[in-house]
């Protein structure tokens, strides 16, 4: 079981310094619009992932004109207590220590404190392009497999190198293979890492998905959910090479697993064009919890579920059906936030659940 009972957050976004105790396994927090809820969510997200959810700069969490933050929390996971602290510096360096032990590598403290945030605007990971879709895998994944982060930082870094040198061979006009030669070979084993996994955990995530989207939103029009890697036709030393040309005549690496998607299908058509708002959320919300079921498996006990808003996306029917399952069909801890304090409560009451209200003020 895993249990955040405290955390305290020292200028990061609108926070000057503050600090909660959680008590309860489910957590209300209300407060008016602009009040720091969603920051809150964010900073126990920084905590169990050393990064924000939504900013992809730190610089963009350190309280405006203030200069590094600290944020710090106590876990229970079962039954052990672990404090954990994430430190930016004045001059950005960021630190993680696990019970004041700093980490070597940051990357060491992902998937140890797993969580899934369910945001307003997740549903751009089905609208958007596949960059945020690949976003989303790689931050379950990273979570399931500690290797897998590894191997994919180790596979940006070399495609990053392989771009600049064809860049710059693009625009000095002259050519070096064998410089790309080692480099292709150095890309073959992550990529392949990276593929093999995605395809093994894509399989389970992808099926749980779609039969709950089923369940939600009926079958009329099967949905059809897809990982689609140019790997699954070729290993990737043959990718590389079979593209060399192009990739030398554009001055970048144009087909690798930094391109894979998952292709989504409704009936016969794309998704993205045919699929009403509320097919969207279904789909969002069916993926994010088939997300929270594979963590769970994987980790022997629920994540920390951050559910932003929600009810502000779903009616009353939806949420009741949603908290029923996360909360009373699962013992992990859920964070709910929402303006009004008395739809929270109205919603815990009628599932019979206890609940521990916080109210975000001035
Ligand atoms: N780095 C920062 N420094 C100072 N303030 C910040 C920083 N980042 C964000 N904020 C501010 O924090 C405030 C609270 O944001 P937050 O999104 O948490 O509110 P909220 O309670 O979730 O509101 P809503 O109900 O509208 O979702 C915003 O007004 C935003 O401008
Ligand atoms: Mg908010």
């Amino acid at each position: 079981m895993l249990q955040l009972e405290s955390i305290s957050v020292y200028q990061f976004k609108n926070y000057l310094n503050a600090q909660w105790a959680f008590q309860d396994r489910i957590i209300a927090i209300s407060g008016r619009n602009g009040i720091g809820k969603t920051n809150l969510l964010d900073a126990i997200y920084f905590l169990c992932f050393t990064k924000s959810y939504f900013q992809r700069s730190d610089a963009n969490l350190v309280l405006h004109g203030a200069q590094g933050l600290r944020v710090a929390g106590r876990f229970n996971r079962d039954g052990q207590t672990i404090e954990v602290s994430g430190v930016i510096r004045e001059t950005g360096k960021k630190t993680f220590s696990i019970n004041g032990q700093p980490y070597d590598r940051l990357s060491d403290h992902i998937g140890q404190f797993p969580a899934v945030f369910i945001a307003p605007d997740d549903v751009q990971i089905i609208l958007d392009g596949s960059e945020e879709r690949r976003r989303f895998l790689d931050a379950l994944l990273s979570q399931v497999d500690p290797v897998y982060l590894q191997e994919l930082m180790k596979y940006n870094k070399l495609l990053q190198q392989r771009n600049s040198l064809l860049k710059q061979q693009l625009e000095s006009g002259r050519q070096q293979p064998e410089l790309l030669e080692i480099l292709d070979q150095q890309l073959v084993q992550p990529a392949q890492y990276v593929f093999e996994k995605r395809s093994l955990y894509c399989s389970q995530l992808l099926a749980q998905a779609t039969e709950r989207y089923g369940a939600i939103a009926g079958n009329r029009y099967p949905l059809d959910l897809k990982y689609e890697s140019p790997l699954q036709s070729g290993s990737m030393a043959d990718l590389l090479y079979a593209n060399r040309l192009r990739d030398q005549a554009s001055g970048r690496t144009l087909a690798g697993i930094h391109r894979d998607d998952i292709t989504m299908a409704l009936g016969d058509q794309p998704f993205r064009q045919t699929a009403s708002q509320g097919q969207r959320k279904s789909l969002l919300f069916s993926l994010k919890l088939a997300e929270f079921q594979l963590l769970k498996e994987k980790k022997g006990f629920a994540p920390l579920l951050l559910l932003d808003d929600v009810f502000e996306k779903l009616d009353a029917e939806r949420m009741h059906n949603l908290l029923q399952e996360v909360c009373l069909a699962n013992n992990g801890q859920v964070f709910v936030t929402d303006t009004h304090p008395e739809r929270l409560k109205e919603s815990f009451d009628r599932l019979e659940m206890g609940f521990q209200e916080i109210r975000c003020m001035e």
